[in-house]
């Protein structure tokens, strides 16, 4: 290995730090691999820039946060944990003695809570920004608040290497910006002739076997969007007849740390690598000299007109296809194997669309209303959310009794809820069911969705898990119910990996809903939002306090079935949707969903699925939500009587949820009946 002052980022070493002893601002752009990430804080350390203050790294990915800092500890000879940190999600390697530390974004806007100076952080690294997450957009905004209404000792540097670095720097009042050629080699694109309609796992492992029958030598990259796709490849190219014998290897964010480090690791054989986004810059896997580009990403977007999502396969941008390719020429030159046309290359969108502009505000809302940040909408942005997105926050936070109904500012729920590390409106489910004594119930269906789906989508054919998993489907009321079972079971059998598989559970997932719902458990205690010694309350009475509880979060997602039996439901604000056939609620009139969204269509419009399904009842909503009932007399034409007749609406905002023919008949000239009678 080269020592690491030979990589390309030590020609700029002089240059970083002059700009940094004169200024506190910096935009840094340089290539994948050139030493941003693993030299850039040492740098900032050895050079005194923080003072004796914590060098803060920002990482948009736990895998990166995680491999980067064992690979700084290494090289400066120290335990990891000690002088090199890192923090993420349930993992915390760091110490007093911690002077570089890498974190998520979501971790270094928990610090703001608790210090909204980040008195002993002297300097904060914004990696990989080109990514444009949520949260790497909001630490933006308010490290640089910070820096200029109280830390202007507190260094910004914000890297990437593919980052549009003028609007950014613009941004940050005009900073200066270093560039780092790096070292790269010339990587050979090829595009489809034409376009291929195959599942891209079959077209990625026949691009594989292609290079390897040409003898081209060198470790092997494939991008696919999720580890569904990365499966099927893996299977795709178990199938494939070649000479050589390789090692196929997956890396995704499921894996447990040590799967992931065999991607890393020195193989004999060659490696054919299958990879999602994370491969794309935040880890350097020495080696590559082939990229197979399956061109498309999932990608999360949020409708705030109707309050819906939809998580789609897209198109990758021109940028994210460049920085794939650019794997490829590391360490000599390579290629590149796009599954698209040239023309359809052209096609693509320039440039990822920032997430703050496409997602649900609700977190980031009431984050900012807890620094006492009340305009979310004209904010200071780098790139400014949509106001209907901010202003659709503002009421569902509203709605949960986060902010103030008159006032709009944060109320002690509000308050509260920000202590909970979960979406508001779980957080929301929490506090209610601290008054139902139900906490348990509700901190374990948040731990549930806070991370991959529990169980694995069936197929068709696959008749003897779908029996088996009857059985955690013994209550028609809510889907949360038959998630909860799936876990016990899996808890009951030490989550075992065989016995999970057998019924269609993901065993790692139910082991990570184990430490989250512990974690919110604790997060409860502390609030004492949870009281141990509470009597327990009997299960049947449980599960209604805990539809209750989930009403109070998803109140807005109110639905009402058409006709029984049939799935095609109305929502309020004039929305409608169809149940999915896999909910267990399929007898209820009324329900609430926890997911809403868009299912890929083809024609103009599309289809509201909605899952994760609980039934309510009216009289609760009358009971929790009095302030959004109207009642109304109405007069409608009854066309199997053929009159006009009087009756009484109910509605819960938009949508009727009660309608009562009136006893006695209207005066029949008020009444209309000569003109049904006409
Ligand atoms: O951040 P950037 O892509 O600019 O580079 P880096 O992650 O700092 O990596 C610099 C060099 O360190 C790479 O070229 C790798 O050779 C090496 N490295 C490594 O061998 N193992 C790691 N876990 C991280 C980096
Ligand atoms: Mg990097």
């Amino acid at each position: 290995m080269p020592a690491p002052t030979a990589l390309p980022i030590w020609k700029i070493h002089a240059d970083i730090l002059r700009t940094l002893q004169v200024g506190n601002r910096l935009v840094l752009v340089a290539p994948t691999g050139s030493g941003k990430t693993t030299q850039v804080p040492q740098m900032l350390l050895d050079g005194g820039i923080a003072g004796d203050k914590m060098i803060v790294v920002l990482q948009p990915r736990r895998v990166a946060a995680r491999t980067v800092a064992t690979r700084v500890a290494w090289e400066r000879e120290s335990k990891l944990g000690a002088e090199v940190g890192y923090q993420i999600r349930f993992d915390d390697h760091t110490s007093v003695g911690t002077r570089i530390c890498f974190v998520t974004e979501g971790i270094l806007l928990r610090w703001l809570q608790d210090d909204s100076t980040l008195a002993n952080i002297g300097a904060v690294v914004f990696d990989e920004f080109h990514e444009r997450n949520l949260l790497s957009d909001v630490a933006l905004a308010l490290v640089k608040n910070l820096q200029q209404s109280q830390r202007p000792d507190l260094v910004m540097v914000v890297m990437s290497a593919t980052l549009d670095a003028e609007p950014v720097a613009a941004y940050l009042n005009l900073c200066p910006i270093l560039v780092s050629e790096g070292q790269s080699f010339p990587v050979e694109v090829e595009y489809l002739s034409h376009p291929d309609l195959r599942p891209l796992t079959l077209q990625a492992a026949e691009a594989v076997e292609r290079i390897i029958h040409e003898r081209n030598p060198g470790d092997i990259l494939v991008f696919m969007p999720g580890r569904g796709e990365i499966n099927g490849t893996l299977d795709a190219l178990r199938g494939l007849r070649t000479q050589e014998r390789v090692s196929c290897i997956p890396l995704h964010g499921e894996l447990e740390p040590q799967e992931q480090d065999r991607a890393f690791a020195p193989n004999s054989l060659r490696k054919v690598i299958v990879a999602t986004n994370v491969a794309e810059t935040s880890i350097t896997i020495d080696g590559i000299r082939h990229v197979v580009d399956s061109g498309v990403a999932r990608v999360a977007r949020y409708d705030a007109e109707r309050g819906i999502g939809t998580l789609l396969l897209e198109p990758i941008s021109r940028a994210s296809a460049d920085q794939r390719k650019g794997r490829a020429g590391r360490t000599a030159p390579g290629t590149c194997h796009r599954l698209w046309t040239v023309i359809g290359h052209k096609d693509r969108e320039a440039r990822n669309t920032p997430e703050i502009q496409r997602s649900d505000l609700a977190e980031v809302v009431l984050l900012l209303h807890s620094l006492g940040i009340r305009e979310a909408a004209t904010f200071d942005w780098l790139d400014k959310p949509d106001p209907q997105a901010v202003e659709r926050a503002e009421r569902l936070l509203t709605m949960l009794g986060a902010l103030h109904e008159e006032q709009g500012n944060l109320t002690p729920i509000g308050r509260q809820m920000l202590r909970l590390p979960m979406h508001p409106r779980y957080s929301r489910m929490l506090i209610e069911a601290s008054q139902r004594g139900c906490v348990p119930d509700a901190a374990l269906c948040a731990a549930l969705v806070s991370g991959r789906d529990l169980l694995a989508r069936l197929d068709r054919d696959d008749a003897q898990t779908k029996s088996a998993r009857e059985m955690f489907e013994d209550s028609e009321d809510s889907d949360f119910i038959t998630l909860m079972r799936a876990y016990d079971f899996a808890k009951e059998n030490g989550f075992s990996f065989e016995r999970c598989r057998s019924y269609g559970i993901n065993a790692q997932v139910a082991r990570q809903v184990e430490q989250t719902f512990q974690q919110i458990l604790n997060a409860a205690q502390q609030q004492r939002l949870h009281d141990r010694d509470a009597a327990p309350v009997s299960a049947a009475k449980n599960e209604e306090a805990l539809r209750r509880c989930i009403m109070a979060g998803f109140a807005d997602q109110l639905a009402k079935r058409r006709v029984p039996g049939r799935p095609e439901c109305d929502l309020t604000e004039h929305r409608q949707g169809q149940l999915v056939r896999e909910s267990v609620v399929q007898a209820a009139t009324f329900l609430v969903a926890a997911n809403l969204r868009d299912a890929p269509s083809r024609g103009a419009s599309s289809l509201t699925l909605l899952s994760l399904a609980t039934s309510v009842k009216p009289e609760w909503i009358a009971e929790m939500f009095p302030q959004h009932l109207s009642t109304t007399i109405e007069h409608l034409f009854d066309a199997q009587n053929k009159r006009v007749a009087a009756v009484k609406l109910v509605r819960y905002r938009d949508l009727v949820i009660e309608q009562k023919a009136q006893q006695r008949d209207l005066d029949p000239i008020a009444s209309g009946r000569c003109l049904a009678e006409a």
